[in-house]
């Protein structure tokens, strides 16, 4: 009995000696056993480290490109707002463009009418408020004409219209013509100087524009012939002979106000 214990003794002290021997030879060439574990432990975080470094990468590369195509959507936004934005914002300005022109062509028409109306208004009521020229000036198409009502030499009248910033009658064409010769004028000065002496003409002789050129020189004497119309003739007499005369002006615009919004007296239209 004895001897098969120790048998067993013998042989369990073989098998932890032979166990030692191994672990022994294991020892004799790597590290010792407390230090392997460490390592072991350093190179599963290492590779734990690493993983949560690439999952950290992944995390980061979505947000990235989730945040990229959020602002990339926001920036097509903007550039498509801001397209749209230029596209009304020059829609706009042909659109003002066309109201301007509309507006400018409006007033260009209702000035006309007004003109056209006060025309009307002037036949009627001379001194109508709507008439664009002085008192008691007349009005015929666009200018005023006054008569004088007392005798100047010719280089005077030149003076006294030029005070009313007008000048002396010059007829350039028919319009004024049949305007003037209507008036059966009886000696009155024209813008006629500096002629050599001339025989009279037939007024209509006289639209000519070429003959209108005076020259409103100061040596204007009495070697030298002015022009003066009587009933429907031109006749040349010495410049420093007093006369009466015609001063001619632009009337000014039509106030439409004036036109538009005055008093249509009862009875003078029937
Ligand atoms: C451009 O004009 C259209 C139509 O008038 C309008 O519906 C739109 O809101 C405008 N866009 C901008 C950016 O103002
Ligand atoms: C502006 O006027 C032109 C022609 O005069 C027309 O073709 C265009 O449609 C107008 N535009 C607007 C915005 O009214
Ligand atoms: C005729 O000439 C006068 C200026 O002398 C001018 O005011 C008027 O508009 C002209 N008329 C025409 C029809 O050209
Ligand atoms: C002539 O014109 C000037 C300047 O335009 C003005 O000051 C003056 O009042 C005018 N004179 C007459 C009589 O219209």
């Amino acid at each position: 009995m004895s001897e098969e214990i120790t048998y067993a003794d013998l042989k369990f002290q073989d098998s932890s000696k032979k166990e030692n021997i191994h672990e022994f030879d294991g020892v004799g060439i790597k590290a010792p056993p407390a230090p392997f574990h460490g390592w072991r432990q350093r190179a599963l975080a290492l590779t734990l480290l690493c993983l949560l470094l690439l999952v950290g990468l992944g995390i980061l590369g979505s947000i990235f490109y989730t945040t990229l195509k959020i602002e990339t959507g926001k920036l097509n936004k903007m550039q498509n707002f801001k397209e749209e934005l230029q596209k009304n914002v020059s829609l706009q300005l042909i659109h003002n463009k066309n109201s301007s022109k509309m507006i400018r062509d409006l007033s260009i028409t209702l000035q006309e009418i007004a003109t056209k109306l006060c025309h009307e208004l002037y036949k009627r009521e001379p001194e109508h408020k709507c008439k664009p020229c002085p008192k008691a000036w007349m009005w015929h198409e666009d200018s005023c004409y006054t008569l004088s009502d007392h005798y100047e030499t010719w280089q005077k009248s030149v003076m006294f219209c030029s005070a009313q910033n007008a000048s002396l009658l010059t007829i350039k064409n028919k319009s004024v013509l049949e305007f003037i010769k209507s008036k059966k004028l009886r000696s009155y000065w024209l813008g006629l100087s500096n002629r050599e002496y001339q025989d009279y003409q037939n007024l209509d002789e006289t639209i000519i524009p070429s003959n209108w050129l005076t020259q409103r020189r100061n040596d204007v004497n009495d070697r030298m012939f002015c022009g003066y119309i009587n009933t429907q003739y031109v006749y040349y007499e010495d410049c420093t002979f007093r006369m009466k005369f015609i001063c001619e002006k632009l009337a000014n615009p039509v106030e439409v106000k004036s036109t538009l919004l005055s008093e249509i007296p009862d009875g003078k239209y029937s």
